[in-house]
């Protein structure tokens, strides 16, 4: 049996998400109409054997017991919500709940992070990984050199794919070749991480109180208990022919920002034409809106049909578009109405970012429409911007 865990991190984690998580948490935000943890939980209907989806997080479980039972009755596959009392770090959230996921007797464990958006190719890296024979192999993928450190920065060996050196978010560029967030092991991992958290206990007995804290503010390590999978499972164990590498040739994002999840959302729609069509909104322009490109649309949302909708649009739950309403690159969430010309900006209950807009890193942007190719660095409230 097999079974699968995302880690879904907490309020904390997911900040600069704002404002677009301020109601909803952030795995649950929508990207093509479905929730951001909707897209790995369905990737992992092709693993074959699965037994049972695990989502470790901080977020108040009532967020998720709407979703989380909705989804297992459409899979038919258990998903459960397992919240940690405080983080515990992407390693130590999995081993914290070790009990649990072990209880089928697992002979591998996927894990995968939520903010990452792909195609998600599991059943190729399960058998990767078992022809290779390590404890765990990783989702690795060639981006720009200029963009490689903001993730885990790695070195794999071009024969066997063994990884052979991992660096973290590296100052000094190391490769081009990044860690994707997403990988499967065998249970051995939970001795590792059991390995270094009793490392982490006994640094914390050895020293004082305070001089502890000292260190694991330098180190960045919140507690005791807090194990990171990169860098204090993934460095240390590589090179040591534990560990190897599948590299993907397919797309893959990370979501960190509310841009970002543009982008995503264009992306998973985009595959929808391969594997879910259907999803697809078709418009003819009479009964239904006119549809340029990949656009979803709720069931439930009423979109006049003089309206122009797409290309990239996803319209959420209960939302309505009024008469010549013309929309392209966005995401709609729940309830909002979109009035015709000259009144939308009244009742807007969502920003409208156009095409190629840049919101920067903390930025803040509330009710607005911004057209396209617009670099937002200041924040801006109720506002058009032209
Ligand atoms: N449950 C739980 N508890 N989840 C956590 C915790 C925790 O204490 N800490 C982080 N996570 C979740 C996050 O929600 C995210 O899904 C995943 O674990 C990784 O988060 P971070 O540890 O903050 O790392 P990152 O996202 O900055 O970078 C990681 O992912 C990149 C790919 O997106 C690293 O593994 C990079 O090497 C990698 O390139």
């Amino acid at each position: 049996k097999v079974v699968a865990v995302i880690m879904v991190g907490g309020p904390t984690k997911g900040t600069r998400f704002r404002p677009l998580s301020f109601n909803t948490p952030k795995p649950l935000f929508p990207l093509a109409g479905q929730p951001m943890v909707h897209h790995p939980i369905s990737a992992c209907k092709s693993i074959p054997n699965l037994a049972q989806i695990f989502l470790i997080g901080f977020h108040e479980e009532r967020e998720f017991a709407l979703y989380v039972s909705s989804i297992s009755s459409e899979l038919k596959i258990p998903v459960r919500y397992l919240k940690e009392d405080k983080p515990h770090g992407s390693a130590g959230g999995l081993h914290y709940f070790k009990d649990l996921i072990m209880e089928d007797n697992p002979s591998h464990i996927f894990l995968l992070n939520c903010d990452v958006c792909c195609s998600f190719p599991l059943p190729e890296m399960l058998d990767a990984h078992r022809r290779y024979g390590g404890m765990g192999t990783l989702l690795v993928i060639k981006v720009s050199a200029e963009s490689a450190s903001e993730f885990g920065e790695l070195v794999a060996d071009s024969v066997t794919k063994e990884l052979l050196h991992y660096t973290e978010k590296p100052e000094t560029f190391v490769s081009d070749l990044i860690n994707c967030g997403v990988y499967v092991f065998t249970p051995e991992i939970f001795n590792v991480i059991h390995d270094v958290h009793t490392q982490h206990e006994d640094r914390a007995n050895l020293h004082t109180l305070s001089s502890y804290d000292a260190l694991r503010l330098a180190t960045k390590t919140p507690t005791k208990d807090f194990v990171r999978l990169d860098q204090d499972i993934l460095s240390p164990l590589a090179g040591k022919k534990q560990l190897y590498t599948y590299e993907t040739m397919d797309f893959w994002e990370q979501i960190k920002t509310p841009a970002m999840s543009l982008k995503c959302s264009a992306l998973y729609l985009a595959q929808f034409r391969f594997n879910s069509p259907g999803l697809l909104a078709c418009g003819d322009g009479i009964k239904n809106p006119t549809v340029v490109g990949d656009v979803y649309i709720h069931p439930s949302a009423k979109v006049h049909p003089t309206a122009k909708i797409g290309p990239n649009v996803s319209i959420s739950a209960n939302v309505r578009v009024a008469a010549g309403v013309r929309l392209i690159s966005c995401i709609i969430l729940d309830d909002a109405e979109i009035q015709g010309e000259g009144d939308y900006k009244r009742k807007l209950g969502i920003t409208i970012l156009g095409e190629a807009v840049t919101v920067e890193d903390e930025v803040v942007v509330v009710n607005s429409i911004v057209l396209p190719n617009k670099v937002l660095n200041i924040s801006v409230q109720e506002e058009i911007i032209l």
